[in-house]
């Protein structure tokens, strides 16, 4: 990896030391191009050949969900445009099939937490795990499933301080009892290298605007194939009608989660969210993961040598690391003023979040340990 042709697509990183992309990622250049390419085509109108625009922006659409299927190791049939996260996870637990006595467990730091309305108007049980020294144990959130559980919401890694969820062994234990598992993956996907159809899980959640470095207002949501036809499309439009009107051409009713897509989607964000896969891609995802995985153990044991308290459990499985600050907001601020971007976060008794991608460096870290108390 060559960490400086890869700053240089960073222009933001001169001025910067940026760790803070559990809250927003950084743009390269390429995903501003890739932005610009959109505006571009639709302010000269010039779709290549005889392609009317929109044919040209499904046909990007199409491309990227390939993309977005090799990187998360699925099937291009199994990745859904959405608008956000949560856009996704309601799609799951509004196209399920709800019983009074039903219930949903969830951890107790889910960032869009499984309880909703659906749910609640069935008459659905909401059960909170909770955290044990700062993570969710399997054998507590195993002792809250029972053969009532329709669902289990996780994230695969924590947006409090970085946490990872063991996804296959959790996929295991809840299928025992034939319950779904739901994954927020917004902070892990761009970060980790995934691989969801390995995992087992049956639905994954991303929005793309933290690790995956833009845009926003376009996510995708995963529904494993063997879910697909057991969910039903909660909104409906030209795109997945099932009344056979004016567009039946268009429309996908069944065998494809391209079936939860209902309408125009962020198209602009189809053209820049290529990119980053791109980008991401050619570097490689087992690479990023490793620096991540470096630089976050390196910021750890610095953060231990002075004598912080860890919010983060143990030597890091993603790029967040959190420990624990009286007065984090302050903290925060000063640093910005200094250029250099975290989180501080007064929930959990304070804390400050700091969250780096593969193009940091030892010396960002550096920087960032000398200037806090
Ligand atoms: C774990 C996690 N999920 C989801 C989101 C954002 O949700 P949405 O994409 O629905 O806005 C965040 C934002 O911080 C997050 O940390």
């Amino acid at each position: 990896m060559d960490i400086n042709k890869i700053r240089a697509d960073f222009p933001l990183l001169k001025e910067w030391v940026y760790l803070d992309n559990a809250f927003v990622g950084v743009m390269p250049k390429q995903v501003k191009e890739g932005y610009e390419e959109y505006i571009d085509l639709w302010y000269n109108f010039s779709p290549p050949g005889d392609k009317t625009i929109l044919q040209e922006w499904l046909s990007r659409a199409t491309r990227l969900r390939g993309k977005i299927a090799d990187f998360v190791k699925v099937k291009p049939e199994e990745i859904a445009f959405t608008t956000c996260t949560g856009s996704g996870l309601n799609i799951v637990v509004n196209g399920m099939e709800w019983e009074k006595g039903d219930n949903v467990v969830f951890p107790e730091w889910e960032h869009n937490a499984l309880y909703t309305n659906t749910t609640a108007r069935h008459g659905v049980e909401a059960r909170v795990v909770h955290a044990r020294n700062y993570r969710f144990e399997l054998a507590d959130i195993e002792k809250q499933i029972d053969d009532r559980t329709k669902l289990i919401q996780v994230s695969h890694v924590s947006y409090v301080n970085g946490d990872t969820m063991d996804l296959n062994a959790l996929t295991e234990m809840a299928h025992e009892h034939g319950a779904k598992i739901l994954v927020d993956a917004t902070q892990a996907v761009g970060a980790l290298d995934v691989d969801y159809r390995k995992s087992g899980v049956d639905f994954v959640a991303v929005a793309p605007y933290k690790y995956l470095m833009g845009p926003t207002g376009l996510a995708f949501l995963y529904v494993s194939e063997e879910n697909i036809d057991q969910l039903t499309p909660d909104r409906t439009g030209w795109k997945n009608q099932i009344y056979e009107g004016d567009n039946p051409e268009e429309s996908v009713s069944e065998g494809s989660a391209e079936k939860f897509e209902y309408g125009t989607i962020h198209f602009q964000g189809v053209f820049a969210l290529e990119k980053s896969i791109d980008y991401l891609s050619a570097i490689g995802t087992k690479n990023i993961e490793k620096r991540n995985l470096e630089l976050a153990g390196y910021l750890y044991n610095g953060l231990i040598a002075k004598g912080k308290g860890m919010y983060t459990p143990d030597t890091p499985t993603s790029p967040i690391v959190s420990y624990f600050e009286n007065d984090p907001l302050p903290l925060a601020a000063k640093l910005k003023d200094m250029k250099i971007k975290v989180t501080g976060r007064e929930a959990h008794g304070g804390h400050m979040r700091i969250s780096g991608h593969f193009y940091n460096t030892r010396e960002d870290i550096d920087k960032l340990l000398s200037n806090i108390p």
